[in-house]
């Protein structure tokens, strides 16, 4: 059966509008709604049972832990048993944001939300609809990225409804997210790190605390360890992805190839070509409607081309390498 879809203005809503989203998270069912960073596909994280749902819907393992939204500090420290001071100070700096901590969890989150770790991530999200869904609804959502598991996140409604469309009973679509990739994970447990990066960069935790860098290799490798939701597979499209240059168009034998472009230049033959921004945050804002654009059309390849290496593309590398590693997965 096609989810309710409810459209909802980020700018200009009632909280009415998102009563029966309210009503569906409180009866233990799940809500797909907006974040900046990508979708959410949310229940009550204090609903053991509610949550077990997320990962039918997912097709998520059960080892692959869940997010806690919250919408203040104080609510942070209701699913944490330790607020030390530099989880403050980054929530004072980064939330509302795309910033998730993991540090100890509280009794009252149930095991299934963290995967059976006695650590749980948290996040108190921007989004004026999030926040506003879980104010009202007065209890903490669990919410991994609304799409299939490994696939890649969605960025819009429609993405949702596509990957997960008649599982869902219900969607708040309020249009296009903001910054596009998944939200920087840092655990606070021990001397932090960071276990995914995102557009909260490496210089500006930094601002806050001395932060170890993401080891790629760690979690590809370790990965039911550290941070299950980082396996290789993860954020790729059906089409195979090479990171190279948009001439290499020609040696690739195929009908059609999607090409993810960052200097511009003439139509190329054979080729389903997406401009992308040259600034980071605005590439960060379409890779994955790009990514999704492609599979859409059919592409059995796409040629991403190789974006600058520096701090501020350090999430975007991190998407497109797994993109592009779809076949040595660890999963
Ligand atoms: O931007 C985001 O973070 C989005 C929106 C919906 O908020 N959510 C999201 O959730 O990307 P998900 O489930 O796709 O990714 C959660 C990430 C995974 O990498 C997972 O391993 C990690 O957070 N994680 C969750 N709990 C953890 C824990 N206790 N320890 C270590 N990593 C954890
Ligand atoms: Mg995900």
């Amino acid at each position: 059966m096609a989810p309710k879809i409810i459209n909802v203005d980020p700018a200009a809503f009632d909280q009415a509008d998102l009563q029966p989203a309210v009503d569906k998270i409180l009866a233990g069912e799940l809500v797909a709604f907006p974040t900046e960073t990508v979708y959410g596909l949310g229940a009550n994280a204090l609903d053991g049972d509610a949550v077990r749902h997320i990962y039918q819907v997912k097709g998520r393992p059960p080892g692959n832990p869940l997010i806690v939204h919250v919408s203040s500090i104080e609510q942070a420290k209701s699913v944490t048993s330790e607020w030390p001071e530099v989880a403050q100070q980054m929530a004072e700096q980064f939330w509302p944001g795309p910033l998730t901590m993991v540090l100890p969890k509280a009794d009252s989150v149930p095991d299934i939300v963290t995967a059976g770790l006695d650590t749980v991530a948290v996040r108190f999200p921007a989004h004026p609809i999030a926040r506003a869904l879980i104010e009202m609804a007065g209890t903490p959502l669990a919410a991994p990225s609304a799409n299939r598991y490994t696939g890649i996140s969605p960025t819009t409604a429609q993405h949702v409804i596509r990957s997960l469309g008649d599982q869902l009973d219900m969607v708040i679509d309020g249009g296009p997210t903001d910054v596009g990739l998944e939200s920087t994970v840092v655990s606070l447990v021990g001397p932090p790190h960071v276990l995914r990066p995102g557009m909260v960069d490496l210089d500006d935790l930094s601002e806050v605390a001395a932060v170890e860098p993401h080891n790629d290799r760690l979690y590809v490798e370790d990965e039911a360890a550290a941070s299950p939701g980082m396996a290789r597979k993860h954020y790729a499209p059906s089409a195979r992805v090479v990171i190279t240059s948009p001439s290499m168009r020609q040696v690739l034998n195929t009908k059609l190839v999607g090409i993810l472009r960052l200097a511009g230049g003439p139509p190329i033959l054979d080729a389903f070509v997406i401009d992308m921004p040259s600034d980071p945050d605005g590439y960060a804002r379409q890779l994955y409607d790009a990514l999704h654009r492609c599979d859409e059309q059919g592409c059995e390849y796409i040629v991403i081309e190789p974006p600058p290496k520096n701090t501020r593309w350090d999430a975007i590398w991190n998407r497109i390498r797994r993109a592009a590693s779809s076949e040595e997965s660890s999963e």
